[in-house]
Formats: structure tokens, sequence, C-alpha cells
């Protein structure tokens, strides 16, 4: 498990002046306070009971993680606390949205596993929802109605990923970011920009969720080839748009071949999924329970990492050397300090190098897009 200077058991607390008896650690005040501190969200809640904040279960049990999920209350954000309230590794999970969190900060935390649940609401709370985190997943902003790209979401979502970011880089600047909010091609390096702007960026940190086009690769493949999903492993690369999902059925595991049919099924299917699922929900939003599925897979390699794991590798968006682009999607090593190496391509066939060149060509578009919004 972890050992994280800041989740290190609270110092006894001072004497107390008055006449007052001071305060006990275990006094049901303070333990009212401890467990009820979702119900009003305020940076310091307990502070104002006189009792000291406990940065992690204060029964000593459970080092772990701080995470912070921004957008909590949406489509993916209700399913993907959930999960994270489910993973063992998380001691702190913090819920900030600028809507609803109380109920959903109040619902999950009834569940009876491990992580301390706090909810957080609106601007004013966003520094308190990002002090001391660890890991900040963001799966904030208006996702797609049928007809609208990715880039269609790109007005919204820019300024709202650029301001949850300017929190990040002023509450958490040592945190790893898992940025889910589309246009994942242009917030990427927007999230960059920002963090460069404020003198805390480091590329290894930033990390753009692709993971859903992993799964849907994974799922598609198992289909054609009539196995278990989970015994399957696609690399997807390049970004997650369109052209720019690039499959490689060459670099399937476990190796096997596809008729030219199968690869241009499965190619089209692939880039396509978050548009079947836009269509087949008909205005009512886009995938959310795959995403959060998706988004708690990869968050959890991440903690896995952050933990000193070794071998775990992902595919994701981020800085890279591996073509001539600022941001590409490959697989990366995940350590403790997020991507600490970006894999090479391998080896890829005919059909998949014309793939690269189209996924580069709109890639740098989108890229320069982002970098633009926040340059101009
Ligand atoms: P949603 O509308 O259901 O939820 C979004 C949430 O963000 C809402 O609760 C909203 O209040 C909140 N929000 C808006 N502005 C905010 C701000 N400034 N600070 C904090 N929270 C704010 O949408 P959803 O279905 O959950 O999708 C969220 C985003 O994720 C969309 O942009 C969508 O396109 C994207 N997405 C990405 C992937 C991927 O693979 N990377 C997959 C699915 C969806
Ligand atoms: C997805 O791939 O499902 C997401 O990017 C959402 C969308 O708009 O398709």
């Amino acid at each position: 498990p972890p050992s994280r200077a800041n989740c290190s058991p609270p110092p006894p607390p001072p004497p107390q002046p008055t006449s007052q008896p001071a305060m006990q650690p275990d006094s049901a005040s303070h333990r009212i306070a401890r467990v009820a501190a979702h119900l009003s969200p305020s940076p310091r809640p307990q502070m104002e009971e006189g009792v000291r904040p406990a940065p992690c279960r204060a029964k000593g049990g459970a080092p772990g993680f701080k995470v912070a999920v921004l957008g909590a209350a949406g489509g993916i954000g209700q399913p993907l606390s959930l999960l994270m309230k489910l993973n063992p590794l998380v001691s702190v999970l913090h819920l900030y949205d600028v809507v609803n969190t109380p109920g959903v900060t109040a619902d999950v935390s009834h569940m009876d596993t491990t992580a301390v649940v706090r909810g957080f609401l609106g601007p004013n709370q966003l520094e308190a929802a990002l002090t001391g985190m660890d890991l900040v997943i963001i799966p904030a902003g208006l996702p797609r109605k049928p007809g609208m790209t990715r880039d269609d979401l790109f007005n919204k979502n820019a300024g709202i990923v650029r301001s949850l970011c300017e929190g990040v880089a002023k509450c958490c600047p040592n945190a790893i970011v898992n940025l889910i909010s589309n246009p994942v091609n242009s917030t990427v390096p927007i999230a960059a920009e920002v963090f460069k702007k404020a003198g805390t960026y480091d590329p290894k940190r930033l990390l753009g969720v692709t993971t859903l086009d992993v799964a849907r690769a994974n799922t598609f493949v198992a289909e054609v080839l009539g196995i278990d999903p989970k015994d399957v492993n696609v690399p997807v690369v390049g970004g997650h748009a369109g052209v720019t999902i690039l499959p490689l059925l060459s670099q399937v595991h476990p190796p096997c071949s596809f008729t030219p049919d199968e690869i241009s099924y499965l190619t089209k299917r692939i880039q396509n999924g978050g548009t079947e699922v836009v269509e087949a929900k008909a205005g009512a939003g886009s995938a959310t329970l795959s995403m959060a599925f998706a988004a708690a897979k990869f968050g959890d390699a991440c903690l896995r990492a952050m933990r000193g794991d070794a071998g775990v590798v992902e595919c994701s968006y981020v800085a890279s050397a591996v073509t001539e682009l600022p941001f590409f999607a490959t697989k990366v090593r995940l350590g403790r300090a997020g991507a600490e190496e970006v894999l090479p391509l391998g080896p890829l066939n005919d059909f998949e190098r014309a793939g690269l060149e189209m996924a580069k060509k709109e890639l740098m578009e989108s890229i320069q897009k982002g970098i633009d919004f926040m340059n101009k």
C-alpha cells in the first residue's frame, strides 16, 4: 500500500485554553462531525465544530489515495463515483459538480466500503475539492446529441476544462489528471497549456482517457473471434474521435488474423462506437455506463502504478514523440509519476499506415485548435 505523507494520522489536539473539557477524538460530536461532513460541504467543515480534520480514515485504517471526480453528478460522474467508492486503493473521494453533489454524495457515502466521501458544490468549493488530491478524474462537460461531432462540443467544454485545470494547477499541481471531457483531442492540449501558463506542467501527469475505445475494440473483436473479451487486448492509437481512433488489428492479443471484410467491419464499428450509443440514446446523451466502467478501470491502473506496481500498461492520449504531433494515443507504461514511458507504435500493415496518415491530419487540427484557444 502507498505510504503518503499526507495520510499520516492527525497530530493530537492542542490543549484547550478554556475551562471546557477538550473534545476527545472519539467523542460523539467528533464522530458525527466527521461522518456528516458531506451534508453541508465546506472547505474545513470539521474545524467549524472545533474538531480536527482527519486527512485519512480517522480510525487508523486504510492508507490510500485521495481522488476527486469533477462533474460527479453527471451521467458518467455518478456511476464513476460509485465505482471509485468500490476501489480499495481510494481512502478519500471528493465529488465536485456545479449541481446536485449533496444528493450524489449522501447516496454514495452510504456504501460500506473504505473511502470517505465528501461533496463539493459550485466554483466556491472547487479549491476545497481539489486540495491534497493525488488523482483528479474529469468527466465534466456537455455530451453529444445525434448529428453532432465531438468537436461541436468545443465551444462549451473548452472553457469548463480550462477553469477546472486552473483549479488543479493551483490546489493540487502534483496530481495525476485523467481527462474525459470531449473533444479529448483538443481538451488535453488545452489542459497542457493551462498547466504551462501556471508553471506546473509535467507531461507525465496529464492523461487523456481513451480506454473506452479499447474496451469497445476488445468487445467487438471478441465477438468476431468467439472468445471472452477479457482475454482480448487490442491496442487503439491516435486520438478519440472518428478516424483518429485507430485500432491496430494486426497487434491483437491473442495473435489472430482477420479477413479484409472483418477488418473493415471492426475498424468502422470501433471508430463509430460513440456515435452508435449517441444515436441509440436518441438525444438523451452519450455513453455513460461503459465510460464510467472504462474510466474506473483506467483510474485503477493509475492508482496501482502510483502505488508502485510494475508492468501497468494502458493506452492513453498523452504528450508524445511517437509521431511528429505533440499529442498522440499509444500504449503507455504507468508508474508512480504517471505516464513514465510512451511506448512505440510497433509494426503497422499497409491498411494501418494509411489510417495513421488520416488520423494525423485530423489530430493536428484538433490539437492546434486547443492551443489557439488558450493563446487567443
Ligand atoms: P452529463 O451532461 O451527463 O454530465 C456532465 C456533468 O458535468 C454535469 O453534471 C454538469 O453539471 C457537470 N459540469 C458542467 N460544467 C461543470 C463545471 N464547470 N464544473 C464541474 N462540473 C461541471 O455528461 P456525461 O454524459 O457525463 O459526459 C461528460 C463528458 O464526457 C462529455 O463531454 C462527453 O462527451 C465526454 N465523454 C468522453 C468519453 C471518452 O471516451 N473520453 C466517453 C463518453 C463521454
Ligand atoms: C464516446 O466515445 O462514447 C464518447 O466520446 C462520447 C461521444 O460523444 O461519442
